[in-house]
């Protein structure tokens, strides 16, 4: 017996977060098959890279459960409101990837806007040499960026927004203290922005709310980019829209079903694909897997964790 408590983690954990872990907890870590009958009465959960899910039914079957610690800032992998009803405190990593996932979204803005998917290949397959030069894209200067989620990252892509000649709105469920125009009704506002920047977190006050009519707002000319949960945004719905040319181009590293992207996207050409890497540099997937160390530390030193979701602040 080491005497130490049992933690479990789901999916991958760095050898820097489980150096850590060993320190302070017998760490089990069971794969796919989930948490085995032995380990029911653990106490710590720790969620690690690739958003492992904490159903309400595993919260229910495990009775002396006390914290699940996710790695990443959204948590809808959990059944967050359940645990807060039963006592159990569900953490997560805000701030500390704000920079980076809104730098993400930068890079899918421009990329998409100065079309250089068709232009990379337009130089690296010799067309450059052959046809001449690659067709004129589009400047993002001037343009009304409309971002859907300011919070936390939100935020911090508006301020980078201000380096690039751009006007920026927002939509949120209640209006903030921004030097930002607030729109009530999303359809209103990609009616008026040429650009809109989805940031929102997943759950089901979001689902499909980037809908057929949301994109046909936004039309023929305009851009939606998708940096913050693949079902916010109707996949089938964007789909149609881009073949249809009722919106003018996307690009996205979150998808609905991940890791899977339809086909359609894979096909077309003014679609500017990644694979879920908004927070993926060595540093920032650090700084995250130590604040999911923390949370656990905390929870096991002193019964409070460092960066609670907002349902079980109060616990
Ligand atoms: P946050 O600070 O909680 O901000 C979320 C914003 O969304 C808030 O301003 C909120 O305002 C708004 N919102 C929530 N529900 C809404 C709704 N139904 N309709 C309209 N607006 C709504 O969260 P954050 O730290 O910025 O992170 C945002 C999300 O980004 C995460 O939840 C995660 O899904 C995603 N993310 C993606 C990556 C990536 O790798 N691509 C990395 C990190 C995070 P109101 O409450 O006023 O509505
Ligand atoms: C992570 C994310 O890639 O923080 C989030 O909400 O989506 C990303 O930073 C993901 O959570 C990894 O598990």
């Amino acid at each position: 017996m080491s005497g130490k408590p049992d933690a479990i983690v789901l999916g991958t954990v760095t050898e820097r977060m489980r150096a850590r872990l060993d320190e302070k907890f017998t760490v089990h870590a069971p794969g796919a098959g989930g948490v085995p009958e032995a380990l029911l009465g653990a106490s710590y959960i720790c969620c690690g890279q690739g958003g492992a899910s904490v159903r309400a039914a595993q919260i229910d079957a495990m009775p002396d459960l006390k914290i699940i610690s996710n790695f990443g800032v959204g948590y809808d992998n959990i059944d967050a409101a359940h645990a807060a009803s039963k006592g159990v405190i569900v953490s997560h990593t805000p701030d500390v990837l704000n920079d980076e996932v809104a730098n993400t979204a930068i890079l899918l803005m421009l990329a998409a806007a100065r079309n250089f998917r068709h232009d990379e290949d337009w130089a690296r397959s010799g067309t450059w040499e052959k046809q001449g030069a690659a067709p004129l894209s589009r400047s993002v200067k001037g343009a009304t960026v409309g971002i859907l989620g300011l919070g936390r990252i939100g935020e911090a892509l508006a301020e980078k927004l201000g380096a690039f000649g751009v006007k920026v709105v927002y939509h949120n469920r209640s209006s903030k203290d921004v030097p930002y125009a607030y729109y009530a009704d999303l359809e209103e506002m990609a009616r008026d922005a040429d650009i809109l920047i989805s940031v929102a977190p997943g759950g089901a006050s979001t689902h499909h709310i980037v809908n057929a009519q949301v994109m046909e707002a936004l039309g023929p000319d305009g851009l939606l980019i998708n940096v913050g949960r693949g079902s916010v945004v109707d996949e089938t719905a964007l789909v149609a829209a881009l073949e249809s040319g009722k919106l003018g181009a996307a690009a996205l590293d979150v998808f609905e079903e991940e890791p899977k992207i339809p086909g359609a996207l894979k096909a077309m050409d003014n679609v500017v694909l990644l694979p879920h890497v908004g927070s993926a540099t060595v540093e920032t997937r650090a700084a995250m897997g130590d604040l999911v160390v923390d949370n656990l530390i905390d929870m096991l030193e002193t019964g409070k964790a460092r960066t609670p979701v907002p349902e079980c602040r109060d616990l």
